[in-house]
């Protein structure tokens, strides 16, 4: 895409000024659309859909079409890695990710090696897809867990509370390490792959950092994606957002790592995200999800009082602070969409 630098959503990454804030939404494919639930149908479950381009960039653009958001994120998953180094990730009906091989052994932790690409082909290739089909004005975010976040996965073997990976950093922390390593590898190498692919800015999701404590979180979080930053902006300029949640203490950090903006989750307002953070990066968030799940004039009014919340300056990527929920109305995200078009206040 040529005309990518005028966009809003790469203005405000740089601090631009814009007319108003860009706006999409963290899962903003998903359940909660009914064109998203007739494909998977079909197509017999969510890992299919993700592991076949055509229909991966089918559903990336649904969002696009429905609702026009300022920016497409990839259909696929951050447990794709994981998957490629052959843990076995599977989903079963109602339940979250699981693996059916984790790491739960020294053993198999010595064997871990880093994910082949070419075990990975199927999302550079629905990037491309998806590059080639997208409107013009319309840039693709590609996307990976932080490599703690999927130790968190890798370790534990399914979504929870993580004991298992939060015992090892005490037990044995030189094979968390050792997991952290590998997944600094292959997270860098998907992230400049699907750039090179097409996708003009990444996203690293660290949903599961603030599980660690204060000092910890530098030494088994943040270093490792600090790294993973660093390996990516040797190769691309393109903008990294990191996105950490119940990381609002880590703000000033976060925002200290290489990247280009952060990812705000709804417990840190706003107004103190721009406080802690000080201009040194843009901010993206962070509409409570549940926000969305009542009426139409609920969700817009809420929407309202983010915008209202960051204030009036350039610098901030409205979205949510998590991904919407699967029992969200559609009509729900049209009014936030609208609220957001409709400010005129930055
Ligand atoms: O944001 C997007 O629309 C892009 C696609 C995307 C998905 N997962 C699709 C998905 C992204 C960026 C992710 C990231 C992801 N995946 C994270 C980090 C963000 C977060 O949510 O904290 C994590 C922790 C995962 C792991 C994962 N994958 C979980 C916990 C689940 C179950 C969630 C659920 O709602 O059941 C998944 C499956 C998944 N990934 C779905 C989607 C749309 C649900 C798929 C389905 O059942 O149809």
């Amino acid at each position: 895409m040529n005309n990518w630098k005028d966009t809003l959503l790469f203005r405000a990454l740089r601090q631009q000024p814009v007319p108003r804030p860009p706006i999409w939404l963290m899962r903003q494919a998903g359940r909660y659309l009914p064109e998203y639930r007739a494909i998977r149908k079909e197509a017999g479950g969510f890992l299919a859909m993700a592991k076949n381009p055509q229909i991966a960039s089918e559903i990336t653009l649904q969002p696009i079409r429905r609702f026009g958001f300022d920016a497409a994120i990839l259909f696929s998953d951050i447990l794709t890695i994981p998957d490629a180094m052959g843990l076995g990730l599977f989903f079963s009906e109602g339940e979250g990710p699981r693996f059916s091989q984790p790491l739960q052994t020294e053993e198999a932790i010595q064997k871990l090696r880093p994910a082949s690409l070419e075990e990975l082909r199927y999302v550079m290739d629905a990037s491309v897809l998806t590059r080639q089909t997208l409107p013009a004005e319309t840039p693709l975010i590609g996307f990976c867990g932080s490599p703690f976040t999927l130790a968190c996965y890798m370790i534990d073997g399914s979504g929870g509370n993580f004991w298992r990976t939060r015992q090892m950093r005490f037990s044995r922390p030189d094979l968390l390490r050792r997991v952290l390593e590998i997944n600094t590898i292959s997270t860098a190498e998907l992230l400049c792959a699907q750039i090179d692919a097409g996708c003009q800015a990444v996203m690293i999701f660290d949903s599961w950092g603030g599980l660690l404590g204060g000092d910890e979180y530098e030494d088994f979080s943040l270093s490792y994606i600090r790294h993973v930053v660093s390996l990516v902006k040797e190769k691309s300029d393109a903008p990294i957002i990191v996105f950490g949640r119940r990381c609002g203490l880590m703000l000033p950090a976060l925002a200290a790592c290489g990247c280009d903006a952060v990812g705000v989750d709804w417990q840190t307002s706003l107004r103190m995200a721009r406080r802690m953070i000080g201009g040194k990066v843009a901010i993206q968030g962070n509409l409570e999800p549940a926000a969305l799940l009542g009426t139409p004039d609920i969700a817009a009014a809420a929407a309202a009082r983010v915008l209202a919340d960051y204030g009036d300056s350039s610098g901030h990527i409205f979205n949510l602070g998590h991904g919407v929920d699967k029992s969200t109305p559609p009509e729900c995200v049209t009014a936030v969409v609208e609220t957001v078009r409709a400010n005129r206040s930055h």
